[in-house]
């Protein structure tokens, strides 16, 4: 790292299952002076567990305490999406920069408003956000995974390699839904599985027209329209009682599955999948046609390790792949789950972009692009049509 480079002095608040991954995360990251120095949680002694595993020095019990430690130059949000908001805007107003989890905000309310009105106090958040991280002169750091897993990287040089246009994307993430009780309420998840699953691909296909756009011709290329459809197929009538063990119930008032498709200004297209209700394990990709090339971007599961046992017991504690219901048969075990994911590649590109003062690869512009796609699509859900961007803003 260059003489002169800031060192990067960390907190990361939540003490949950991002929070691990973002720890394990931290130890990898090189060539930058990065120290976690702390983990504020509600549940102390949740935080000060995780404190001892990864050898982190301080527990703060509220977030207050962290603000005003001047050791502290990056607060590390892990928390359930109803906070987010808030609590970057309070990091911001301190001076310090802010790595926040994906999504960046959500409507905070019961999943029977309506949807324009949840666009309407997002798009409000979204300015109080970034008016907030402009005039105090610190950066949102949007920790979106996906635009840094080594799939899609590499299948980014392929493209730009290539030469062609952006034609068709085609991204899905899907699983047997979320064990965590607050993604299953709208008022501390902001959505159902369309922001808590679908936002990776939505992310990447969002991201990859953007950065086509520069590349080629000096400007961003943003999505125009929107058509979402949502759907909660464990409350369906023919989803028996009997049927419950393996998916994840009890979702309250949001979706287990979508399905968007983007329009961009350019007149190219995404579709994009998301679902609670797939068995398996979890499945992450995306697709990219191209005027004269395709690309598979494969996240999970991948084959370069296979495994078999006859029997569940074969394999008994070990991690096979995420949200993998049996250990018996063939798995596809992950393989460096940090490597793969991207956390690793983010994380050590937040680290850099503190150091050095330059912006994240993913930062607020795209966040911000995002979480309004996110939320015109509920509205097309709810309008059961296709609606454009420009006329939401009229809306407003
Ligand atoms: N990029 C990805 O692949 C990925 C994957 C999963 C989650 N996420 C994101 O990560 C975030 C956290 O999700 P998670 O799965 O880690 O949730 P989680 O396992 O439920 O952990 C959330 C943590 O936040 C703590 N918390 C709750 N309210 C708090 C408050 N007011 N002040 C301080 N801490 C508080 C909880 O404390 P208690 O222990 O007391 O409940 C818990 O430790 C969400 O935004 C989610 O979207 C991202």
């Amino acid at each position: 790292m260059n003489e002169g480079a800031q060192q990067v002095r960390v907190v990361v608040v939540g003490a949950g299952f991002a929070a691990d991954f973002h720890l394990a995360s931290y130890q990898r990251i090189y060539g930058v002076d990065v120290e976690v120095v702390g983990i504020a949680s509600r549940t102390r002694s949740k935080a000060e567990a995780l404190a001892k595993r990864y050898g982190v020095p301080r527990v703060y019990s509220d977030l207050s305490a962290v603000l005003e430690d001047p050791d502290v130059n990056v607060v590390d949000l892990c928390v359930p999406v109803h906070l987010h908001g808030e609590m970057a805007v309070a990091v911001a107003k301190a001076g310090k920069h802010v790595i926040c989890e994906k999504p960046l905000v959500g409507y905070v309310g019961q999943g029977s408003t309506p949807k324009m009105e949840m666009y309407r106090q997002v798009v409000q958040n979204l300015n109080s956000i970034r008016g907030a991280f402009e005039s105090n002169g610190v950066r949102l750091l949007y920790a979106e995974n996906w635009i840094y897993a080594p799939a899609i990287r590499r299948g980014m040089e392929l493209m730009e390699a290539s030469g062609g246009t952006i034609l068709d994307i085609r991204g899905y993430e899907s699983h047997s839904g979320s064990a965590s009780e607050f993604s299953k309420r709208w008022e501390t998840s902001g959505g159902g599985a369309l922001l808590r699953l679908g936002i990776h691909p939505l992310s990447v296909a969002i991201y990859l027209k953007q950065w086509e756009g520069l590349r080629r011709g000096g400007k961003p290329i943003h999505v125009r329209d929107v058509y979402g459809q949502v759907a909660n197929l464990s409350k369906i009538p023919t989803f028996q009682d009997t049927e419950r063990q393996w998916l994840a119930t009890g979702w309250q008032d949001v979706e287990n599955w979508s399905l968007s498709v983007l329009t961009f200004e350019d007149d190219t297209v995404a579709v994009i999948s998301a679902s609670d209700i797939a068995l398996g394990g979890v499945e992450n990709g995306l697709e990219v046609y191209l005027s004269n090339a395709r690309v598979k971007c494969n996240l999970d599961p991948n084959t370069t390790c296979q495994a078999y046992a006859p029997d569940p017991s074969v394999f008994a504690g070990v991690f096979l792949n995420e949200k993998l219901e049996a250990a018996s048969g063939w798995s596809f075990p992950t393989v460096d789950h940090e490597w793969v994911s991207g956390y690793q590649k983010e994380l050590q590109d937040f680290a850099e972009a503190v150091a050095t003062d330059r912006p994240p690869v993913s930062g607020l512009d795209l966040a911000e692009e995002v979480i309004t796609v996110a939320y015109a699509l509920y509205v097309s859900a709810e309008w059961g049509r296709r609606v454009s961007l420009r006329e939401l803003n009229d809306h407003l």
